[in-house]
């Protein structure tokens, strides 16, 4: 490891290979971190993305594989992690599964059969709360040693459920309140914050019907449009660079939430 590589702050950003993830990836890179680009299945996105960093300042970006439900990959990702720079600066739970999980199929499937809401269940609480849990407890020692930050992507619907959508919410209530329990646990080296989009990016392949659906929302925003990545990557990088910021959520929603 060279002398400037240990100046230069990583960051490791879950699910950076597409959308918000992606755009955070970049602008923490701009802001001169080193960025450790995790995906799961979209390799090819994570390549190009690292190339045109890479194009930008040599060694300045990696691509790491992992499947957050399984907890051996979660350790092998922070232990690759750290060994690429030596040291890990922020740590950006980003990832996440968002899907529908009606409770009247919960009803219907719990009379004859509960593995398949168990499923369901793991799947989006695995992802979304235990996974930037274990992560940010594999990490914690490297942090520690850098008075180092981690940022949780948490949702508006943490506080106000979305109907249909019960796993997701309650995985994303346990993650705002894992950001402050763990701002206190873990204080006073590792400052934990998250950031609470509303609609920045809708889901893809979206049916007419959820179209209209979208422009709803949007007719109930107070600032009369849906979000862009970069309104989040503005609030991440506040909280990764500020020192005295913790145990914070920020909500980046256009004001959606007042009407909740
Ligand atoms: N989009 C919005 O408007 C919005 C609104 C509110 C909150 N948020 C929050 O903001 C964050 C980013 O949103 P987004 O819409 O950009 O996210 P997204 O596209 O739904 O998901 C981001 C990435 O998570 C990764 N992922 C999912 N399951 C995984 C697993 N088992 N192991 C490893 N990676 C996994 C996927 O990586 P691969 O593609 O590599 O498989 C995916 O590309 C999320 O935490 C989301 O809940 C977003």
């Amino acid at each position: 490891m060279t002398e400037s590589s240990r100046d230069t702050k990583t960051a490791l950003i879950t699910g950076a290979a597409r959308r918000i993830g992606a755009s955070i990836a970049k602008a923490l890179h701009q802001r001169g971190y080193n960025v450790i680009i995790h995906y799961n299945h979209s390799k090819d996105d994570a390549d190009c993305l690292v190339e045109s960093l890479l194009a930008i300042r040599a060694n300045s970006a990696v691509a790491i594989q992992a499947n957050l439900q399984e907890l051996s990959d979660l350790d092998r990702l922070s232990e690759s992690a750290t060994a690429q720079w030596g040291h890990i600066n922020l740590l950006v739970n980003n990832a996440s599964c968002f899907y529908p999980t009606p409770i009247t199929d919960t009803i219907t499937s719990q009379q004859s059969d509960n593995s398949t809401k168990l499923v369901d269940w793991n799947t989006i609480i695995d992802t979304n709360l235990r996974a930037p849990y274990f992560l940010s407890l594999s990490l914690a020692d490297e942090l520690r040693k850098v008075n180092g930050a981690i940022i949780n992507l948490v949702d508006i619907y943490a506080e106000r459920p979305l109907k249909h959508h019960s796993i997701y919410n309650i995985s994303k209530a346990g993650i705002a309140m894992t950001t402050q329990t763990l701002a206190r646990e873990l204080a006073p080296e590792i400052r934990v914050n998250g950031v609470s989009p509303g609609a920045i990016l809708w889901p893809e392949n979206e049916s007419t019907e959820q179209n209209a659906a979208q422009q709803r929302i949007v007719s109930q925003t107070p600032m009369a449009r849906s979000g862009a990545p970069e309104d989040i990557c503005e609030a991440v990088c506040y909280l990764a660079a500020s020192s005295f910021v913790t145990g914070q959520i920020i909500k980046v929603d256009g004001g959606r939430s007042l009407y909740l």
